[in-house]
């Protein structure tokens, strides 16, 4: 089973952005936890991007097909703006799960909205950088033999 973790704008910034918000853990932080969590969600391989750019994303998810068995995204602000990011995922149709390192239900209306919501089969949230290892292992769940949901 192979992972690919996808961090979308300003998430490269953790431990220095609002940390009352995003918490004191730093974006090295963020991509340690992920590799451990990956390997002891039972994947063989999990792999992490982060990006800026909205198009990065879109080709991340792109080259995901084939390549990986599921994707854990965090596409950050992409979130509540970007049909281009839902309609990769669709386009791929890999099992996905939505990340958000914070509790985003608690915040700003205009945080309410998430597009890439509807290609997710799990949205966690307000679970700070732990969250990731969270949806790996419910990504991971849902990708084992015996699992046809
Ligand atoms: C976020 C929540 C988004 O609303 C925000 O734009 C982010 C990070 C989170 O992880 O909590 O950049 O996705």
């Amino acid at each position: 089973m192979r992972a690919l973790v996808i961090d979308g704008p300003n998430i490269n910034m953790l431990g220095i952005r609002e940390p009352a918000i995003y918490g004191t853990q730093d974006y090295r932080a963020l991509c340690e936890l992920i590799r451990r969590a990956g390997a002891e969600a039972g994947f063989e391989r999990t792999d992490h991007v982060q990006s800026n750019h909205e198009g990065d994303l879109v080709d991340a998810i792109q080259r995901a097909l084939g390549a990986y068995d599921g994707i854990v995204i965090n596409p950050a602000a992409y979130t509540h703006t970007s049909v281009a990011i839902l309609d990769a995922l669709k386009a791929v149709a890999l099992p996905c799960v939505e990340v958000h390192i914070s509790d985003v239900p608690a915040r700003e209306a205009f945080r309410q909205v998430s597009y890439v919501r509807q290609a997710c089969f799990a949205t966690i949230t307000g679970e700070g950088i732990q969250g990731y290892a969270h949806a790996l292992d419910l990504l991971a769940r849902r990708l084992s033999p015996g699992n046809a949901s």
